[in-house]
Parts: C-alpha cells; sequence; structure tokens
C-alpha cells in the first residue's frame, strides 16, 4: 500500500533544510529546462478566449509530426488540460526522478492540477492553502509552477507548451521562472474586450526579452459545420487591430468550430486528425512557423502568411 502524501510534503533525497531544498530544486529545474526543447506559453492575459483548447490543439498537431511534446497546465484555479486531453482519470506516478505525467493523445505527456485530485488512488495531492489571502495564494502558485517544471519527470521534449491562465500576473510568474521563454503565443478573439488586455500582456512579453511572440486569433470566424460556410461572428478586427498596433504577426487565425470546441472538452482535439479544414490548416501553420529556426520575424504585421483570404473574413 502506497502512503498518501500531499505534493507539499514530496521531497526527494535532500535533507530536511529549507535552503538546501530551495537550492536544490532551483538545480532541478535548470537540469529539466535544459532538456525540454522550447517553451511555448500560451497566453493571452485574456479569459475565455481559447487558450487551453488551443494548447490542446497544438500539441496533438505538433505530436502527429512527430514531436515530443509536454504540456504543462500552469492554470492551477480552473484547470482544463487533463479533461481536453483525455487523461483526467489517468492518476499520476510519484517516481525517484519525479512525478511522471500522464500521456494523452498521440503520446502527449501532460501535468495538469485535474490529476492531483483528492481521489482515493492519488499517488500525489494537492494540498491548497488554507488562508485565501493574495500574497500567501500567489506564492502558492508560484511554488506549484516551479514543482510542475522542476519536479515532474518530463523526460526529452521538443516543445513544452504551457496555458497559461488568465491575469497578466500569471505571466509575468512564468517569466520569472522562466527568464529565456523563446516562444509567446497570445491568443485573442476579435472582440475588442480583449484587445487593451492583450496589448498588456504583449508589452510584458517584450520587456522580458520573449524572442519569437506572434499572435493567434480565436473565433474569427463562425463556421458551419454542416455546409462549411463561414460568417462573421464578432463585430469589429480587434486581432488585426493588435497586430497593426504591436507590430506582431499573426501566426493563424482559428474559426469557431462547434465541432472542434465539443470534441476537445470531451478529450480529443480533433485539429490534428482533420483533414484539409479551415481548423487543421491554422494549428497546422502554428507548427510550421514552430519548427523554422529561431531568428528574428520579419513578417510584415497583421498578413498571417498563407492565410484565409482577408476579402473573405468580415
Ligand atoms: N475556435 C473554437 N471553436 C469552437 N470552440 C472553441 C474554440 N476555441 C475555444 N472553444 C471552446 O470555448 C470554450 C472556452 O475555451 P477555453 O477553455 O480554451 O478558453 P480559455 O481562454 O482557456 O479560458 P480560461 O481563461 O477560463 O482559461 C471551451 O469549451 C473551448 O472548447
Ligand atoms: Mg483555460
Amino acid at each position: 500500500m502506497r502512503k498518501f502524501r500531499t505534493y507539499g510534503e514530496v521531497e526527494h533525497s535532500t535533507g530536511s533544510e529549507l535552503l538546501e531544498q530551495v537550492l536544490d530544486q532551483r538545480d532541478r529545474l535548470a537540469r529539466r529546462l535544459a532538456e525540454v526543447g522550447t517553451i511555448v506559453a500560451v497566453a493571452s492575459g485574456k479569459g475565455g478566449v481559447g487558450k487551453s483548447a488551443v494548447t490542446a490543439n497544438l500539441a496533438v498537431s505538433l505530436a502527429a509530426r512527430g514531436h515530443r511534446v509536454g504540456v504543462l497546465d500552469a492554470d492551477l484555479n480552473g484547470p482544463s488540460l487533463g479533461r481536453m486531453l483525455g487523461v483526467v482519470d489517468a492518476g499520476l506516478e510519484d517516481r525517484a526522478d519525479g512525478v511522471v505525467p500522464a500521456e494523452g493523445p498521440r503520446g502527449v505527456r501532460v501535468i495538469s492540477m485535474e490529476l492531483l485530485q483528492d481521489r482515493e488512488d492519488a499517488p500525489l495531492r494537492w494540498k491548497e492553502p488554507n488562508s485565501d489571502t493574495f500574497l500567501w495564494q500567489s506564492s502558492m502558485e508560484a511554488m506549484a509552477l516551479r514543482e510542475f517544471l522542476a519536479d515532474v519527470a518530463w523526460g526529452k521534449l521538443d516543445y513544452l507548451l504551457v496555458d497559461v491562465p488568465p491575469g497578466t500576473d500569471k505571466i509575468r510568474r512564468l517569466l520569472e521562472l522562466v527568464p529565456t521563454l523563446p516562444v509567446a503565443l497570445l491568443v485573442s478573439t476579435p472582440a475588442e474586450m480583449s484587445r487593451a488586455v492583450v496589448l498588456r500582456s504583449i508589452r510584458l512579453v517584450r520587456e522580458a526579452g520573449v524572442p519569437s511572440v506572434a499572435l493567434v486569433a480565436n473565433m474569427t470566424e463562425y463556421l458551419c459545420p454542416d455546409c462549411g460556410h463561414r460568417g462573421s461572428l464578432f463585430r469589429g478586427d480587434g486581432v488585426r487591430r493588435l497586430a497593426e498596433e504591436s507590430g506582431l504577426p499573426i501566426w493563424a487565425e482559428v474559426p469557431f468550430d462547434p465541432r472542434l470546441g465539443e470534441a476537445t472538452d470531451r478529450g480529443v482535439p480533433p485539429a490534428a486528425e482533420q483533414a484539409a479544414n479551415p481548423v487543421a490548416e491554422a494549428f497546422a501553420r502554428i507548427v510550421a512557423r514552430l519548427e523554422e529556426p529561431p531568428g528574428p520575424d520579419h513578417e510584415a504585421p497583421g498578413s498571417p502568411s498563407g492565410s484565409a483570404d482577408p476579402e473573405t473574413s468580415s
């Protein structure tokens, strides 16, 4: 019988000295990060714009191309990637070299708070802070995120996607842990409401010197699952305006496709399965960009390469 421990109690072969543990964890973080190829933050600042759905579909699309992919659900309060990658019931194994991530579709490795729920057979549990004062909660969150990065046996990865929860402070927290973050994808819908928030996030990642920053426009138009007709969804052209104002490229425009939402929420993100449709094409475009060797992005702002004809979008 396994003895249950709370997540905070897990320690690996260091003494109980706090400083020693912290230093050891910092070393482990550096060692782990050296093994995970390209860390891609999927963020926005704004809630409900489709960050998690984009993360899940991008993960399977990358894996379908043969890449080794990990997904870290940094949303501790509203985790969704366990469900979106169909592993909520998988449970986690705690090995000497770290917690083994659950394996989702196409071998995508997933770590999410959803996997640390209080279940009878859970080898690890997350104990929420008793106090809900902001300071305490945010330091607990920072700690949990560090553990997700440092104490998970990710193994060798080509890409580690991090689903960053809403709030610009969450982006800042990730940047503190991963100051050399190579890629940030900022998801936005065309709604004007997203624009101001996403602009703040853009400023933040730029100030942090993230070398590759790009926009992903989500829900740009409505894609009818029955007849394939594409109609307008939001008034306004918030993402193009964002691109113009910030000079950032739009890597893809993902239409609103009810099948995409339904299948993703059911744990089978469809982007990698469906051939030749606007959703799969949008994700293939992001994959192609990520596969390009790193370097300055010279694309003219606001013109997604090879994307839908601007004439056809509202
Ligand atoms: N392009 C799309 N077409 C259809 N459904 C979508 C699309 N993008 C997202 N959805 C669905 O919309 C809902 C909200 O998306 P999601 O949870 O990914 O947003 P989020 O930005 O991660 O939200 P939060 O800020 O709460 O974390 C989900 O049910 C998701 O499957
Ligand atoms: Mg989310």
